[in-house]
């Protein structure tokens, strides 16, 4: 069976050893201790099975404008030998629920439509609204809130951790 919940102290090694074995660098990894230790890892959810950490999602605060607040969806990552089987859909699921509970009235994910669509994003730049790494239709998001998107804002940015992302 597989549970989500919020992370816990000492969740933090096997975090960074699910999200570094996703990705080709531990650049991923790092930026969620980064974000973590900055005070903006807003929402911070795992997927365990059997006891044991196969899967993470990160929301961290994007700003657009002067001082409008959503959520951005970074990174996301699933053990290999769990995927294909819902665990990347339900913490985006559930991440989106615990967004809303914090307050977030919109979230942002830059990644494949075909994947995020199911959960509610949509291309961004059909609402106004861009990303700082030219994504295009990647860049997606989604309403939490009705009425909540800010259309038409324009740059949406990222926290400044992400600078240590090499994208
Ligand atoms: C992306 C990821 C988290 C999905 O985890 P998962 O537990 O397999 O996800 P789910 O089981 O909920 O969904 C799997 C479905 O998504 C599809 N999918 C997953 N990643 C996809 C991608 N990049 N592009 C298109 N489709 C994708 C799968 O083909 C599958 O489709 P189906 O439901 O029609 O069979 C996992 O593959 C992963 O950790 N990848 C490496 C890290 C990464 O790319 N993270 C996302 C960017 S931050």
């Amino acid at each position: 069976m597989t549970i989500i919940r919020p992370e816990r102290p000492g969740d933090e090694p096997a975090i960074r050893a699910v999200v570094a074995a996703a990705f080709p660098t531990e650049a991923e990894a790092r930026l969620v201790d980064l974000l973590r230790e900055a005070g903006r890892l807003s929402v911070s959810l795992v997927a365990e099975v059997d006891g044991e950490v196969v899967g993470h999602v990160a929301f961290s605060p994007v700003t657009v404008g002067p001082g409008v607040i959503g959520a951005g969806l970074a990174p996301l990552a699933v053990r290999s030998a769990n995927r294909g089987r819902g665990v990347g859909g339900m913490l985006i699921g559930e991440g989106l629920a615990a967004c809303c509970t914090a307050g977030f009235g919109w979230a942002v994910v830059l990644g494949e439509p075909r994947y995020y669509a199911r959960f509610g994003f949509r291309p961004a730049p059909g609402v106004g609204l861009a990303d700082e790494y030219g994504g295009g239709d990647a860049f997606q998001v989604a309403e939490l809130v009705p009425g909540a998107l800010p259309v038409g804002a324009g740059l949406v940015r990222y926290a400044p951790e992400f600078a240590s992302l090499d994208v």
